[in-house]
């Protein structure tokens, strides 16, 4: 059913696969204009087709039509100093510094399959019978360039992805100040927004609320992602919840700095765009080059947001994730950050890890504090060097070692950075981003290399392999724990100045790229003091993100629930830790710590000398019990059912692939003085199937257990959770 038709009638592109359409037209042979996105349409003939008024304030691109204005038109890519004085998809500055512009549609073809971009992270079709995708031509003859936009739908996903390219073909350097990724407008705007913002330790919170008429902006200059801002954005009908209703998403496939927004115009029109942010970015384009924007996701669900983030999370897992780890079941790990912090040695890893292995873990990560001067966050990033008075008989030995009694061995590498007393910034001073006119503004004691220059990347690359040659690793945290300040680049000449914080993101793709591919057998989990880049580009190259430095089991609720409406649980990187807890000093229960955590890749992070037999013993059967279950929490589908951001109450289930089992979580946070009677109204389970509950007796039917639903026991007492397991039979 994937199929892309041109009605040459109507002049019109109709992208379906079956379930969802997009369709575009173009008007008065030149401008792209948007049609339609939803639900799947068996035939288009213009029955929402716009009506064209002469108006106040409009300009008219067209003279012999005085009704036709761009202002009003619900546009494809929208144009600059045109008359559309919405949010522009694209601004381009001539030589003579002026930015206007003329670029007219020229053309298309269709493509099977879908294509790579270069140097950038993409959702990718193995085969072309997965994806088909449309490429328009936009022209403008007297600036002497083309933008290419690309529109790919997949068979499997209610998804379109879109980017766009310009080729300068003239004589003349061009200068790109604006390139979003996409724009799509709505007629109308009674709808909600949905956007993902947070902060370190409290990343990605839901806030959800009416758009007016203005604009709402998402955004980070940050040089990251960030755990600010999410590159992502949701429109939805005003009746859309968890489960019904529908909904517009947009994510960004990039890790640095992007803008998203939601703009109202004047006519109640809505337009959502989604690029890199103009504040840090521009790009000098000379005679003959291409430059590519990186890709957004399009998706589209009737399903409310349980159906835009299964979307989400089916093609995430299959068709961005790449390597051994998309498939294969995640270790369970321990790290020694929150047990040991900087003070780590060989004999207090060889002591943490043998218990670790005792008590069923199979990974032992030996986070920060290894190598050479660094005994606190002030020093020693750099070198890589691994430090002989801690680790006497080297990493090799210690990996050896535990590999010998049977775990695994990880290790923390923040490749990006570079502390000031260390070897690398007194050879290389000019290898950090900063201006030359000012001292560089430390932040954790530490600068960012400058990744624009391919000698830097080069020396990372090295580095890693160095010790991933020597080591056994079968593990790497990948961490990054300040942003960028002082965007300069002594690499870069005068003009390419604006380009550092793209180009920076380019080079650690391209060093990630090398890596991965070069250590086909290392998990690498992707980490910016926690969730601060948890996002789709990061996602291309490493299959896990540590979601947060936050390991307090309430906070989690609201960090794991808000991750989840875009990134599968198989992603998330998610610890049990000592209570009080380091981050907010809350005392919760072990069983609710683990009930938190293993709704993601379970792992231990604490000091095992510190617990009782009696701890211990727990945690041996909470990992033995999960070994059993978490094929269906790191491959099956996520509904989440009551909302941390609504309620004392959180609960969210995972269903098999094969659909036969289900493990479903509840967690109340706080007691309440009166015993409501609190039933859980359970999702995704076949409404005539019979399910047998925790391997008892009692048998329950699909329907009886979604519609009449589950009594919880009587609840004493704070933080409690319960874990059903239902079997099919
Ligand atoms: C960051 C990470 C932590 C830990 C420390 C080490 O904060 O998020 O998990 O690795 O760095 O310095």
């Amino acid at each position: 059913m994937l199929e892309i038709k041109y009605d040459e009638k109507q002049q019109l592109f109709m992208l379906s696969n079956g379930s969802i359409s997009y369709i575009l037209g173009i008007e008065k042979n030149r401008y792209l204009r948007h049609a339609y996105f939803g639900k799947y349409i068996k035939s288009y003939n213009g029955s929402n087709a716009p009506l064209f008024y002469d108006r106040g304030f409009c300009s008219n691109p067209v003279e012999s039509d005085r009704t036709f204005s761009l202002d009003t038109l619900l546009a494809e890519y929208p144009d600059f100093n045109q008359g559309d004085f919405r949010n522009p998809a694209y601004i381009i500055q001539t030589k003579d510094g002026k930015r206007v512009s003329r670029f007219y549609y020229s053309g298309f073809s269709i493509i099977d399959g879908k294509e790579k971009l270069a140097g950038l992270p993409s959702v990718y079709a193995e085969n072309t019978d997965e994806a088909k995708t449309l490429r328009i031509v936009l022209k403008d003859t007297i600036v002497q360039a083309s933008i290419y936009l690309y529109y790919t739908i997949l068979a499997k996903y209610d998804v379109v992805c879109r980017h766009a390219e310009i080729v300068n073909q003239g004589e003349a350097d061009i200068y790109i100040d604006r390139l979003m990724s996409f724009s799509l407008d709505f007629a109308g705007c009674d709808y909600d927004v949905m956007t993902l913002s947070g902060a370190h330790l409290n990343e990605k919170n839901i806030n959800r609320r009416a758009l007016c008429s203005d604009s709402i902006v998402m955004e980070s200059i940050r040089g990251t992602s960030s755990p600010q801002a999410t590159p992502f954005v949701a429109l939805m009908e005003k009746d859309a919840n968890e489960d019904r209703g529908n909904v517009w998403a947009a994510n960004f496939i990039y890790s640095g700095d992007f803008q998203a927004s939601v703009q109202v115009g004047q006519y109640k029109t809505t337009r959502m765009q989604i690029g890199m942010n103009s504040t840090t970015f521009g790009w000098h384009l000379s005679s003959g080059e291409k430059f590519v924007s990186p890709e957004s996701v399009l998706v589209y669900s009737d399903k409310g947001l349980n159906g835009m983030s299964q979307i989400f999370h089916g093609l995430y897992r299959h068709q961005l994730c790449r390597g051994k780890y998309k498939e294969a079941l995640r270790p369970v790990l321990l790290n020694s950050w929150e047990a040991y912090q900087f003070d780590v040695d060989e004999a207090k890893c060889l002591n943490l890890a043998r218990q670790a292995k005792e008590l069923g873990i199979e990974l032992f990560v030996l986070d920060d504090g290894w190598f050479k001067n660094r005994c606190t966050d002030t020093q020693g990033l750099g070198d890589w060097l691994e430090d002989r008075e801690k680790f006497p008989h080297g990493l090799k030995s210690l990996a050896e070692k535990l590999n010998n009694e049977g775990i695994a061995f990880g290790i923390w590498f923040e490749p990006e950075m570079v502390s000031a007393g260390s070897e690398l910034y007194r050879n290389h001073p000019d290898w950090i981003i900063r201006s030359q006119n000012y001292k560089p503004i430390l932040s954790r004691y530490q600068y960012v290399l400058d990744l624009s220059n391919p000698q830097v990347c080069q020396y990372v690359i090295d580095r890693l392999s160095d010790i991933l040659h020597s080591v056994n690793v079968s593990y790497v945290k990948w961490d990054m724990n300040r942003h960028l300040t002082d965007l300069g680049s002594a690499y870069l000449d005068d003009k390419q100045q604006k380009e550092l914080s793209h180009r920076y993101v380019l080079g650690l793709y391209y060093i990630m790229e090398t890596l991965t591919q070069n250590f086909p057998n290392v998990l690498f989990e992707s980490c910016s003091s926690g969730g601060g880049r948890y996002d789709a580009g990061m996602l291309h190259y490493m299959p896990q993100t540590w979601a947060s430095d936050n390991t307090d089991a309430v906070c989690r609720l609201k960090i794991q629930y808000g991750t989840s409406m875009l990134f599968p649980p198989i992603t998330m990187g998610s610890h049990v830790s000592i209570v009080p807890n380091h981050q907010v000093g809350r005392i919760t229960s072990l069983n609710m710590r683990f009930a938190v955590a293993m709704a993601g890749n379970l792992g231990y992070e604490l000091d095992l000398n510190k617990l009782d037999e009696a701890e211990k013993a727990e945690i041996k059967r909470q990992i033995s019990w999960y070994k059993n279950i978490r094929e269906i929490t790191q491959k099956g589908t996520f509904y989440r059912m009551e909302s941390p951001f609504e309620r004392n109450t959180v609960s969210w289930c995972f269903v098999s692939e094969d659909e036969t089992k289900i493990v479903c979580c509840y967690y109340q946070i706080l007691a309440e003085p009166i015993y409501t009677n609190p039933v859980l109204k359970l999702k995704g389970l076949k409404e005539n199937a019979l399910y047998r509950l925790n391997g008892q007796d009692k048998i329950f039917s699909g329907s009886e257990l979604m519609y009449a639903g589950l009594t919880v026991p009587k609840i004493e007492g704070d933080f409690y959770s319960e874990i059903y397991i239902l079997q099919r039979i």
